[in-house]
């Protein structure tokens, strides 16, 4: 197959590796020319282009078999996620619209879901964020389902949970740094996923998914913040982080508690995770770390 991997990063690099050892010829596309060598050492070709502006995407190739929207608002306020996510979606459809992918795959995020309660969140469980920039996913989202009804847009949505890996995960870069806080009693639950089951179930859908399809992608065990935090002290030998009281929802991000469930992941897809827990994904990147010399054992005793 001939695939595309917009917003070719943190995801889209191992992403486009499996796919490359799979025999596909694959493409991926970046902001920055500077990341041209980085595609090319993982065996995909690089180009360049930004979603947010049209013209840049005119002189793009347009036939290709699987197109993957990976790319990330990063760091940005309401204004980025709605330049990247919406407007960069309605781009590449607009942009597509001529020869349509076989597969399109969207990273959308467990951020639709607004619950607060700590209950169990299916793919059918209502998207009422009170974040705005949940409403900026929602919307997105809502763009390409309608595409799917009205044009049989081959679209598969992915609501995948925080991200964790090789240098990444919020709340672990924070327990390193020493700056994580307990909220309140810690009775928050979290939902992760480690980036290389993001990119095994990106393939996944790509070979098996149908479209329209909506999956949440996340491990088997959202943990309450407490025990999370338990877990990295006991195996590091480090203290638990002080409890930092309770913590004010923000309008950007505001503050949700949910189970998210992967179950029709597991049953539609029969993905097997390759870290089915944060323990397992966590205990090879500390290792990582330990064998590259990047953690500070006395750090937090
Ligand atoms: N990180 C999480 O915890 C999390 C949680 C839920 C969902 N997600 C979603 O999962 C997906 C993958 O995340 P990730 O961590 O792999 O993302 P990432 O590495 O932060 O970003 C992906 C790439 O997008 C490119 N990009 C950004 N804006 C672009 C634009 N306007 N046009 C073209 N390329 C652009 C960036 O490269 P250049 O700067 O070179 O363009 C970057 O390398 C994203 O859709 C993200 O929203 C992430």
């Amino acid at each position: 197959m001939r695939a595309l991997i917009v917003g070719c990063g943190y995801v889209g690099l191992p992403l486009g590796a499996a796919l490359v050892k799979k025999g596909h010829e694959v493409f991926g596309l970046r902001r920055s020319p500077s990341a041209a060598s980085e595609l090319k050492n993982a065996g995909i070709q690089p180009l360049m282009a930004d979603i947010t502006c049209p013209e840049t995407l005119t002189a793009l190739p347009r036939s290709w078999d699987w197109v993957v929207n990976t790319v990330s608002a990063g760091g940005g306020g309401l204004p980025a996620y709605r330049q990247a996510y919406l407007e960069g979606t309605r781009n590449l459809m607009a942009w597509l619209k001529e020869q349509p992918p076989k597969k399109y795959v969207y990273t959308s995020s467990t951020g639709v879901y607004g619950q607060t309660d700590g209950s169990a969140v299916k793919e059918e469980s209502p998207t009422v964020p009170a974040a705005e920039t949940g409403r900026v996913l929602v919307e997105t989202e809502r763009v390409l389902i309608q595409a799917f009804r009205e044009h049989r847009f081959p679209v598969v949505i992915l609501r995948v949970a925080g991200i964790y890996g090789p240098g990444r995960g919020h709340w672990f870069q924070q327990f390193l740094k020493n700056e994580a806080r307990i909220e309140g009693r810690g009775e928050r639950l979290l939902n992760m996923v480690h980036r290389d089951d993001v990119a095994g179930i990106i393939v996944e859908c790509l070979e098996s998914a149908h479209s329209g399809s909506v999956y949440n992608v996340v491990d088997d065990e959202p943990i309450t913040q407490w025990r999370y935090f338990h877990w990295l002290a006991d195996t590091l030998g480090r203290h638990l982080p002080p409890a930092g009281g309770e913590v004010e929802p923000d309008r950007k991000r505001g503050l949700t508690n949910k189970k998210v469930l992967n179950r029709r992941l597991k049953m539609e897809l029969g993905y097997q995770f390759k870290y089915p827990t944060f323990r397992e994904g966590l205990t090879v990147e500390i290792q990582r770390l330990e064998e590259t010399g990047q953690l500070d054992s006395s750090a937090g005793e």
